[in-house]
């Protein structure tokens, strides 16, 4: 339990609040990479409460302006995609990708108002399929060496979706390793041969065991929670016998990520990016290990609860979540159905759009967000006393950043302790891309 004073520094991220600032000091993704298809690629995003227009030139290059045109505020995202950049269709003043005005055609001949006109811009990058935006203050950080961001395109697949909630509740289920035994509780294992592109569906590794069996059956996980170098990492063991105890390891990438197993073959790094204080979309990039990813597949799969253009989810508050009776008694935990972004969905969209955590009262499995608060705050205090937000690595430490590693498999009770190492060590070594990072 918190006090509301201390929720809302944590949840509200307008322009001018503490959160705010802290989070603006990070790369957050606007857009898909495929939302910028189409004959005119342009897209008007809200990211944190500002509106921008984000575009792609005619030589390729990425553009994200305020959404607001500087001569007299019509909204950019309705301008012509022409002559080298974003023309206004007011008064067609014209802009390129670093927010220059390039031309005000209706001044006098010999104006040079243009030249004193500048929008403002923010730098912008497309990696694996997630356009990422920085708006804060100062230099960005650069990018880690992250398997989402090192795996070749063809092994990567990013896909998003908008949930009507704050973005930390939406986080936070992402570090509470105890709900996946009952909000993704089916009644019945699927054959795990047909789990692909679905998380909680497979087999964990080195095991035959549905993972839907052991989240079922073993109910009362063993969490412990570490400090990692880009924030922090979740071990969460269930005893299946004497011999055997299942081991899943994953992690939170301050300040918004976590990076978690999907299956032995993919991963998931997750972003949960505040649209407003009270909206988040969640990016995913899933990384294939193995062969290339299925991208028709993974995307007709999401597509089935997800609808384009906003990436909205079919099934939300206004239809109950699809909620069955019949199917909450004989099939699933929840009765909203097998699509478990629903039941994470409805989990952080039931609280509330903003959670009063000064009715809450956290358990011992809470410690994954306990631990994220104190995180979370602690940054937030430093940021506001003038010292660097952290995590903010330059070119050198973002190369020493690799993984993380990010496990769900079946261990013997000897090699409970070495199990991520080993099997994470494995996953490269059987994985041609990764392996030949291993070797640098
Ligand atoms: S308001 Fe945009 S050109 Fe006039
Ligand atoms: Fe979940």
């Amino acid at each position: 339990m918190i006090s509301a004073e201390k929720n809302d520094l944590m949840t509200r991220v307008g322009h001018d609040t503490p959160a705010g600032k802290l989070l603006r000091r990070y790369w957050q993704p606007v857009a898909l990479a495929e939302e910028l298809n189409g004959p005119r690629p342009l897209k008007p995003v809200k990211l944190m409460g500002q509106d921008f227009v984000l575009f792609r030139d005619a030589e390729g290059r990425l553009g994200l302006l305020d959404r607001d045109c500087p001569h007299r505020g019509a909204d950019l995202a309705f301008g012509r995609l022409e002559s080298g950049g974003l023309r206004c269709a007011f008064h067609g003043w014209l802009f390129d990708a670093t927010g220059q005005c390039l031309e005000t055609p209706a001044e006098p001949a010999g104006s040079k108002l243009c030249t004193r006109i500048r929008q403002s811009a923010y730098p912008v990058v497309e990696k694996s399929g997630v356009v990422f935006a920085y708006i804060g203050e100062g230099e960005p950080p650069a990018f880690p060496d992250f398997d989402c961001f090192v795996a070749p395109d063809s092994h990567t697949f990013a896909f998003k979706g908008l949930w009507e909630c704050n973005w930390l509740q939406a986080l936070e289920v992402g570090i509470d390793p105890a709900h996946a035994s009952f909000l993704h509780r089916f009644f019945q294992d699927e054959d795990t041969s047909e789990s692909y592109g679905k998380q909680f569906r497979g087999a964990s590794a080195d095991s035959e065991m549905a993972i839907t069996q052991v989240l079922r059956e073993y109910d009362c996980p063993d969490i412990s929670v570490a400090p990692a170098p880009y924030g922090m990492q979740l071990t969460t063991l269930r005893k299946l016998s004497e011999e055997q105890t299942h081991v899943r390891v994953t992690n939170v990438v301050f300040p918004q990520t976590f990076v978690i197993p999907m299956s032995s073959e993919m991963t998931i790094s997750q972003w949960h990016v505040p649209v407003d204080d009270t909206h988040c979309y969640w990016y995913a990039i899933f990384t294939s290990f193995t062969g290339p990813v299925d991208k028709q597949q993974m995307r007709d799969q999401r597509l089935g609860t997800i609808e384009l253009p906003e990436y909205t989810s079919r099934k939300n508050k206004r239809n109950n979540y699809g909620y069955s009776v019949e199917e909450q008694l004989n099939q699933t935990y929840t009765g909203m159905g097998t699509d478990i972004n629903v039941h994470d969905q409805w989990a952080c969209e039931s609280m509330g759009p903003i959670q009063n955590r000064t009715r809450e009262h956290l358990g011992t499995t809470d410690k994954g967000i306990v631990a994220y608060r104190r995180m979370l705050l602690d940054a937030i205090d430093s940021t506001m006393a003038g010292d660097a937000a952290p995590m903010r690595p330059d070119a050198a430490q973002a190369s020493t950043l690799t993984g993380p590693p990010s496990i769900d498999g079946v261990a013997s009770a000897a090699k409970v302790a070495s199990y991520c190492r080993d099997a994470d060590l494995a996953r490269r070594q059987g994985s041609d891309w990764a392996r030949a990072r291993l070797a640098d």
